[in-house]
């Protein structure tokens, strides 16, 4: 069966007022992460290799492939953004007790833990993104991935939180000003239940 584009969990309006505007999130979630979908099915069209696999599946078998290159770039940006529209809330930026007592402990301070998602997103060169991760021994880590790679592929650890730093993502909001961009979704639109559901279960 073909990939699909998700519904987003809310309406394309209702991040406007903590900073993410109507049309970017019309042509973030229906042109771009539409496009990424509908390249990746003509990829799996073409190629019996990936015919049957999950999602997941055609990441990790295109993962570091040079010609399947363009497989990984459209299946990992699909995965990442199901995930990314699930990683923001109309009433995102609040912080469940659990996860911040987590946060607390491995990042030093809540406030550490935000300047390391900050500087991972703005020190992304290009475009990618911020994740926050429960790594293999446990402990939460920041990391950053360029274009469509993503933790699920390099084996980092288990995804809590991913922000987009693609320009796509915030340049109608805050132009260029990527750490602007990354301060106010960590402080307005980040689905820490979200992350605290992942913890949970990792
Ligand atoms: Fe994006």
């Amino acid at each position: 069966m073909a990939f699909e584009l998700p519904a987003l969990p809310y309406s394309t309006s209702a991040l406007a007022g903590a900073g993410m505007c109507q049309e970017t999130l019309e042509l973030h979630h229906g042109k771009h992460h539409q496009a990424y979908v509908t390249a990746l099915n003509g990829f799996v069209e073409k190629n019996a290799d990936l015919q049957g696999k999950t999602l997941e599946e055609i990441v990790a078998f295109s993962y570091n492939k040079p010609d399947l290159a363009p497989v990984f770039n459209n299946a990992g940006q699909h995965w990442n953004h199901i995930l990314f529209w699930e990683n923001m809330s109309p009433t995102g930026g609040k912080i469940p007790g659990a996860l911040e007592t987590k946060l607390i402990e491995d990042f030093g301070s809540v406030a550490a833990f935000k300047d390391a998602f900050k500087a991972a997103g703005v020190g992304q060169f290009g475009s990618g993104w911020a994740w926050l991760i429960a790594a293999a021994d446990g402990k939460l880590k920041v990391t950053k991935t360029p274009n469509g790679s993503n933790p699920l592929a390099t084996g980092e650890g288990k995804v809590l939180l991913g922000v987009d730093v693609w320009e796509h993502s915030y340049y109608l909001d805050f132009r260029n000003r990527r750490p602007d961009y990354l301060v106010n979704w960590l402080d307005k639109i980040a689905n820490y239940e979200y992350a605290a559901e992942a913890l949970a279960a990792a």
